[in-house]
């Protein structure tokens, strides 16, 4: 059985217009999905075609309009600690250390008191940042906010793990040595991971599968399977990034897109007219 499905999720938002009244909203338009156990699952699309939507039903954050989203065969109503989110930038509690936001994500689980600090501190030590347990939020990178917020999520160990474009905001080194960790920590945890880029290369890097979603209404245009023969013992970081056959996957996935940012554009300009 697979760990998530997606079945014909539609989502649908209204929105008021001056003058106009409201009007109903496609960003989802039957959407169709499977997720294995385990699996490393990208979702790219241009900007505005229902990423952040989508997500945010898989969270329970908000409900389909129409369908259903299975998580171990049961639907998805509303957030649980079977599922962890990262978000584009960094959800930390300011006034709390980087240890205290990781024991944040443990007070909801019941975790004893005495334990938490124990189990943060190692889960610091899984995202490389030992030594910077006492500093606030405003005294880390972006980098290693970002890096606290995956400790946070890992944490209560969470099933299901949702990133929702977690490394969006940082500077190309520090993107691919969270990409490396990331995969690092997936391939030890065995966590079932959905994330969301409109990055092509971080998609092919991280991706088991990599879907690939029109533009708005957003629908899974094309589910592309990466395979770099057997990764974990394989390339990795710039030789990987660097092979022939990275070279095709990034070709194959830029040209699925390509059509559909175009598409977009055109939507964009259209709407500016009327
Ligand atoms: N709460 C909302 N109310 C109205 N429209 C929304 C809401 N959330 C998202 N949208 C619209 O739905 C579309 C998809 O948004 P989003 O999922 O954030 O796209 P992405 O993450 O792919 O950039 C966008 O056009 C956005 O403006
Ligand atoms: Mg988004």
């Amino acid at each position: 059985m697979a760990k998530i499905v997606f079945e014909a999720v539609t989502k649908t938002f209204r929105t008021k217009h001056k003058g106009r009244g409201t009007q109903e909203f496609t960003a989802l338009d039957g959407i169709d999905l499977e997720i294995g156990a385990g699996e490393f699952v990208v979702v790219v699309g241009p900007s505005g075609c229902g990423k952040s939507t989508l997500l945010d039903l898989l969270g329970g954050l908000s409900r389909p309009t129409s369908g259903r989203i299975l998580l171990d065969g049961e639907p998805v109503t509303s957030p649980g600690l079977d599922r962890g989110i990262v978000f584009q930038q960094y959800a930390l509690l300011p006034w709390r250390t980087a240890l205290g936001n990781v024991e944040f994500g443990l007070e909801a689980t019941g975790v004893p008191r005495r334990q938490r600090a124990t189990r943060a501190r190692e889960f610091l030590e899984l995202v490389g940042l030992t030594g910077f347990e006492d500093r606030h939020p405003h005294e880390l990178s972006g980098g290693m906010r970002q890096r606290v917020a995956i400790a946070r999520s890992l944490a209560y160990d969470p099933d299901v793990l949702l990133m929702d474009e977690p490394f969006a905001a940082l500077d190309a080194q520090t993107r691919e040595s969270l990409q490396d960790e990331l995969r690092g920590i997936w391939q030890r945890t065995g966590k079932t991971v959905v994330f969301i880029t409109h990055g092509i290369e971080e998609a092919v890097y991280l991706g088991q599968k990599v879907a690939v979603m029109t533009s708005r209404p957003g629908r899974v245009k094309e589910v592309v399977p990466v395979t770099f023969g057997d990764r974990g013992a394989g390339l990795q970081g710039e030789e990987l990034r660097s092979s022939p056959e990275f070279a095709r996957y990034r070709h194959e996935i830029w040209t699925l897109l390509h059509d559909e940012v175009a598409r977009a554009q055109q939507l964009e300009k259209e709407e500016a007219t009327v």
